[in-house]
């Protein structure tokens, strides 16, 4: 019998039946220094404030380290708390006691942990079609089944919703973006935004606005976030520092009532103990020294000259037969044409050494793979310009 116990290993149904995604394919492209990536969803490192960063850090390392440097509590430093629920109320109107708030390891974490407590495995969960692929990825790791609900350029669609809600009666949440969607740049109109809550209170669902784009918007009017207009209490939210501040603080919170609190922060527990102590002071100097608001206008120029860029960028390039969104805010343009097939045509971006993110992986059920992502924050602008080309390039040889 053969010695090594792994050979023979048989892992956890779970994880078996978790594939790796398309987004690792992408990430090995990536090494290669000609390729231009729209594929990430990164931040562009000029988005971060790496002097205001300084500051902080150098300012509190002298009057806290031996805190900084300690263990924090699961639910996060209460200052910090104390400073989230000021800007929320502030900036969203959303109401909430500091209690009411875990911080956690980005809000990947909070997506995890919120699919661990509120759901069963073989549970159903409803997201919008497309959806963010990290929740596919955290929800699937709880066992728990997703069933996708059409959009369109207002967002998910209620009569949609309402069909679905009738065949898979009881799911166990919904799970929505109304912001500049990953992966459509879609918003969410106020009009669906009245209609959705009333349908999640009517039916008695719970549901969580996943928000880390709402501060970056470019064109159009501020819509109120869910939570703040749902009078029941029925919307959790979350929201992360990583695309204001930088990902690599890894920190995220979110805002839910005192049961859920509880129940996240006991997996919390069981993940990870608490996050990132230094992560948290610096957060909370950042906010409070009034560094953000100073600091996000910045981002925002940036990333809507680049936004503006890239649109210029495809109605030159692609052909007239190729539609795609035009966001007001966020990180991502989704690209479609009808009948295409973006999964195959890969092959070909790859040779042209441009790179997208295919569609059908964003898809909970379902197959669609009429359309990609692209990102138009990270890459330089000559770069926007030449990626875009490259892919006018691949769409037309689909078509042969
Ligand atoms: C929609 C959405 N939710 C959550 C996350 C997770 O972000 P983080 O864990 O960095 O807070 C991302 C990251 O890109 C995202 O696009």
């Amino acid at each position: 019998m053969e010695k090594n116990v792994l050979s023979r290993w048989e892992f956890s149904t779970i994880v078996n039946s978790m594939k790796p995604s398309a987004i690792e394919s992408i990430l090995k492209a990536i090494g290669d220094p000609e390729m231009i990536s729209f594929g990430g969803g990164l931040p562009n490192p000029e988005s971060f404030p790496v002097d205001d960063v300084k500051k902080v850090f150098d300012e509190l390392i002298t009057k806290s380290g031996r805190q900084m440097l300690q263990y924090g509590a699961t639910e996060g430093l209460k200052s910090l708390s104390v400073a989230i629920s000021k800007r929320m109320k502030q900036q969203l109107s959303i109401n909430s006691d500091p209690s009411e708030i875990v911080q956690t390891t980005g809000s990947q974490e909070a997506l995890y942990l919120l699919g661990k407590i509120l759901a069963n495995p073989g549970d159903y969960v409803i997201s919008e079609a497309p959806t963010y692929l990290g929740a596919i990825t955290a929800f699937r790791a709880s066992g728990i089944r997703m069933i996708g609900v059409e959009m369109d350029q207002y967002g998910m669609k209620m009569d949609a919703l309402r069909r679905t809600l009738k065949k898979y009666s009881h799911p166990k949440f919904i799970y929505v973006l109304p912001n500049f969607q990953n992966p459509t740049g879609i918003s969410m109109n106020l009009e669906r935004r009245k209609e959705f809550l009333e349908i999640i209170s009517d039916e008695g669902i719970i549901a969580l606005e996943d928000d880390p784009y709402g501060s970056l918007r470019f064109s159009g009017t501020q819509l109120p976030a869910l939570k703040a207009l749902d009078k029941n209490n029925n919307v959790i939210y979350m929201g992360t520092f990583s695309k204001v501040l930088a990902p690599g603080f890894r920190l995220g919170y979110t805002i839910a009532p005192p049961e859920i609190v509880d129940k996240m922060k006991l997996v919390k527990q069981a993940l990870d103990l608490a996050s990132s102590t230094i992560s948290e002071y610096i957060a909370e100097g950042y906010l409070s020294g009034g560094y953000i608001d100073r600091w996000i206008p910045n981002v925002i120029e940036l990333y809507r000259r680049k936004r503006d860029l890239m649109l210029k960028s495809l109605e030159e390039y692609l052909p007239s037969d190729v539609e795609f969104t035009r966001p007001d805010g966020g990180m991502f343009i989704w690209v479609t044409k009808k009948g295409a097939n973006t999964d195959k045509m890969l092959e070909d971006a790859i040779k042209k050494k441009v790179l997208y993110v295919v569609g059908s992986e964003f898809y909970p059920d379902g197959d669609n793979h009429e359309s990609m992502r692209i990102n138009f924050t990270y890459s330089s602008d000559e770069k926007i310009v030449e990626g875009v080309r490259r892919l006018g390039k691949v769409f037309e040889g689909a078509g042969k």
